[in-house]
């Protein structure tokens, strides 16, 4: 099997890429990241200064970490940047500053936890913990079932914060749908146990996202670019499946694209795992060949470990990534995201393609406490 080299990290990394209206000079992506260091949701200019590195470090987009959208049970804790309200906006603002400064490109990822929400937190202790049935991540009837004003008032948050990323200078957006996370509450029918029009099949599951993803696209110019993130996996289920088949994969990816999708973000713990029986192709591969969307990948690239083994004490070391030059070369998906190797590391990329891969300092789990 080919393994890395300078000359084959250039020519598979180191190719533009149209997503939307927006070009990218290169294919790899920083990974959304929560990193809890915006005091009182505002993002700050240490964390302005945190993705101007990454940016400098020559990434050619980044997916901030998950910013909660204006609504008032989106959040679960008071150091996530919000996506609403003045100050938190000004400080977004600069944050997207410093990113073009530095020769970058930058989304927010929009968020709402849903039922993963912690009881009293901030911004308005007393709002409820919502979700499709108001059933847990770990099965309890533990919060409210939204009802249609509440998915209504979803809906429109979502629109507020992708006008808002606009208007403030991102390049494009991220819908988190993914981990088990509001949108990810529709679309798994686990959480979701509703009857009504947002319940029962994938066509069903998949219609909150979509009415979000459509909300978005009408309060956004046109070459605007939305990303959809999504998992089959969620917190602590890591066998989890939205779509138990390609066929499932396809109703939901086709209606996401209808309703407004330039690009599918699939997260995945490790790129290189197969996703359905009978074929190579990962989560990614497999959206771009059903979706006909532009795909992104991510899992453990150039770490010899995934990313919840790392919360479980164990020590990543950096690897070859000539697997995934293989995949890329092969056009399965068309950019990767990276998420502790650039952690560790905010000049990945460059020393990457310099092929100066000795010298790249590794992700250590003592680094998520600093934002360095
Ligand atoms: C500290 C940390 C925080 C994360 N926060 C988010 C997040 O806010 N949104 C999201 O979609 N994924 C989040 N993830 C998942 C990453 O985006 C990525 O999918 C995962 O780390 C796998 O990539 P890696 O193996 O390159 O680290 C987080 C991961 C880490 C390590």
């Amino acid at each position: 099997m080919p393994k890395y080299s300078v000359e084959r990290a250039r020519d598979v990394l180191d190719r533009p890429f149209s997503l939307g209206g927006l070009t990218l000079p290169n294919r790899v992506v920083m990974a959304p990241m929560t990193r809890e260091f915006s005091p009182g949701g505002v993002p700050g200019e240490d964390v302005a200064r945190y993705y101007a590195r990454r940016a400098a470090g020559g990434v050619g987009l980044i997916i901030t970490e998950g910013t909660y959208v204006g609504h008032d049970s989106a959040g679960s804790s008071a150091r996530v940047p919000r996506f609403h309200g003045d100050e938190a906006l000004a400080g977004w603002a600069a944050v997207a500053e410093a990113v073009h400064e530095a020769g970058g490109r930058i989304m927010p990822q929009l968020w709402h936890v849903g039922m993963e929400r912690a009881a009293g937190a901030p911004p308005v202790p007393d709002a409820p913990r919502v979700g499709p049935s108001g059933i847990a991540l770990d099965g309890s009837q533990s919060g409210k079932e939204m009802n249609q004003a509440d998915i209504d008032n979803v809906v429109a948050a979502y629109a507020t914060a992708a006008a808002a990323a606009e208007s403030l200078g991102f390049d494009g957006i991220e819908i988190h749908a993914g981990h088990g996370y509001l949108i990810d509450q529709f679309l798994w029918a686990f959480t979701n146990r509703r009857t009504d029009a947002y319940g029962g099949d994938i066509v069903g599951r998949t219609r909150f996202a979509a009415q979000i993803v459509a909300a978005c696209r009408e309060s956004v110019s046109e070459d605007f670019p939305i990303s959809f993130r999504f998992s089959q996996w969620k917190l602590n289920h890591y066998q989890a499946r939205v779509a138990e088949t390609p066929q499932e994969l396809e109703t939901m990816l086709g209606l996401l694209v209808d309703a407004g999708v330039d690009a599918f973000h699939c997260s995945t713990r490790r790129f290189h795992l197969p996703e359905f029986e009978g074929s190579d192709l990962n989560l990614a591969g497999w959206a771009k060949k059903l979706s006909g969307k532009p795909a992104i990948s991510v899992g453990s690239v150039g770490l010899s470990n995934e990313f919840l083994e790392v919360f479980q004490g164990a020590q990543a070391t950096v690897t070859d990534i000539g697997e995934l030059l293989d995949r890329m070369e092969r056009d399965e998906f068309d950019l990767v995201a990276v998420g502790r190797a650039l952690l560790g590391d905010s000049e990945w990329l460059r020393k990457v393609l310099a092929g100066q891969v000795g010298e790249l300092t590794p992700f250590d789990r003592a680094l998520i406490g600093s934002l360095h």
